[in-house]
């Protein structure tokens, strides 16, 4: 099984970007641990400040490319884009959407997601832990 997890906007300066909320470990440090965690599981990485971006991989693995799964932290654009959720329903493979803080004790802003109705779905506040536990829920015998 092929799974991809995507990180969205500012995502790239985790370990970096206020540590008290989304912790001191960048992505990059994470990824290798998660990956011999699933042998059986191939898992790319993508990662895209940019919407279209983000809009054009999803298409990419989900629609074209056979992949089982996609996992997804879309950062801000969760609160605020039509484009994502019309783009997670017309993919042909399951997305979730996870977030490393829990989102719900935070500013009311970021208790809307516009793409959760469209997700098979949603991990959030568990720290980097949500993936893991995202591929988890993905990965599980049916
Ligand atoms: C986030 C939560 C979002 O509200 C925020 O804009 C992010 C990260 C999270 O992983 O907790 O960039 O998705």
């Amino acid at each position: 099984m092929k799974i991809l997890i995507i990180n969205g906007p500012n995502l790239n300066l985790l370990g970096q970007r206020e540590p008290g909320i989304y912790g001191s470990e960048s992505f990059d440090a994470y990824l290798p641990g998660l990956k011999a965690r699933y042998p059986q599981v191939e898992i790319d990485y993508f990662q895209s400040n940019v919407e279209g971006e983000l809009i054009n991989k999803m298409q990419e693995a989900g629609f074209f490319g056979g992949f089982g799964g996609i996992v997804l932290n879309a950062g801000a654009y969760t609160h605020t884009s039509v484009a994502l959720q019309d783009c997670i329903r017309s993919l042909r493979c399951p997305v979730i959407e996870v977030h490393i803080s829990n989102v719900h004790k935070r500013e009311e802003f970021r208790h809307r997601s516009l793409i959760s109705c469209a997700c098979l779905g949603v991990i959030c506040g568990f720290g980097l832990d949500s993936y893991r536990l995202a591929i988890e829920a993905l990965t599980i015998e049916k």
